[in-house]
């Protein structure tokens, strides 16, 4: 018997994919519905629906009840703590979402002692699901996923992620620097796709000067597992969030010098 499945990172794994599936329906039935949704102002341009409160409620529930002994910290609700932690973001993309753009995901971590084991991130519009483990892997619905292979005819393509916690000055400095020196960029709104993405070669790179943990504990490690390069960030960090680089490994030194961040090797990575 493996070490996985004595000590129920297995049964985490599966468990994780089957309720980002559920979740995924109720998103979708909210989204299909979407001039009956209540739409609230969380802070400063900062909207939470219905759909991320009934996401959020159904997780937690189906968490709780199956690993009674595990933290959960999510956007929606808080939590957390020091034990074997999930860390949720119930919709990452609200804003996408609530003005009816198909490009928002659910995105799931599962961490123990800081170090994150499993990442599931669901677009839910798309049916994709995005898996990886811990020194296992990553696939996208079974798939066995990698990062991009650059190639000299296309200007490399890097999602700059903009939220208002941060300056516009410091973003569009970062994204001169980027431009000025032959990459390409976007901005698709949401980050736990836009590191799904990355991990399946869609684009190169995603950058973005401050992210929390639920927005980006499961992409980092699809990014690593799928043969990528990532800037640090611990789990238990999530709350205070930091900025995040994650990139195919070939432009990841480039990059690193033109947005500041550094990282440890995937292999030495919290
Ligand atoms: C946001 C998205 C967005 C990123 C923001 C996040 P939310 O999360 O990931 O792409 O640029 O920094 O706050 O609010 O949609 O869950
Ligand atoms: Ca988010």
């Amino acid at each position: 018997m493996s070490a996985s499945t004595t000590d129920g990172t297995e049964a985490r794994a599966t468990a994780a994919m089957t309720i980002a599936r559920q979740a995924g329906k109720i998103a979708r039935d909210f989204f299909r519905n979407k001039d009956a949704l209540d739409i609230q102002i969380k802070g400063y341009r900062d909207l939470v629906t219905a759909a991320d409160h009934a996401v959020d409620r159904f997780v937690r529930e189906r968490l709780s009840r199956l690993f009674p002994g595990d933290q959960i910290l999510s956007e929606e609700s808080a939590g957390g703590g020091d034990g074997d932690l999930w860390v949720i973001d119930p919709i990452d993309g609200t804003s996408n979402f609530a003005r009816g753009i198909a490009h928002f995901a659910i995105s799931l971590a599962f961490a123990r002692a800081g170090v994150v084991e499993i990442g599931v991130v669901y677009d839910v519009m798309a049916d994709e699901l995005f898996f990886a483990r811990n020194g296992q892997g990553a696939w996208c619905n079974g798939v066995t996923i990698e990062t991009s292979r650059i190639d000299d005819a296309m200007a490399p393509l890097i999602e700059c992620g903009y939220s208002n916690r941060h300056s516009v000055t410091a973003y569009l400095n970062g994204v001169r620097a980027l431009t000025a020196n032959g990459y390409d960029f976007c901005q698709c709104g949401s980050a736990a796709l836009g590191l799904a993405h990355v991990a399946c070669g869609r684009i190169d790179g995603y950058w973005e000067l401050h992210l929390f943990g639920w927005d980006v504990l499961a992409g980092l490690l699809l990014v690593r597992e799928a043969g990528g390069w990532t800037s640090d960030f611990n789990a238990r960090a999530s709350l205070v969030g930091t900025a995040v680089l994650a990139c195919t490994a070939a432009i990841s030194p480039e990059l690193r010098l033109l947005t500041g961040l550094s990282g440890a090797p995937a292999s030495q990575q919290p």
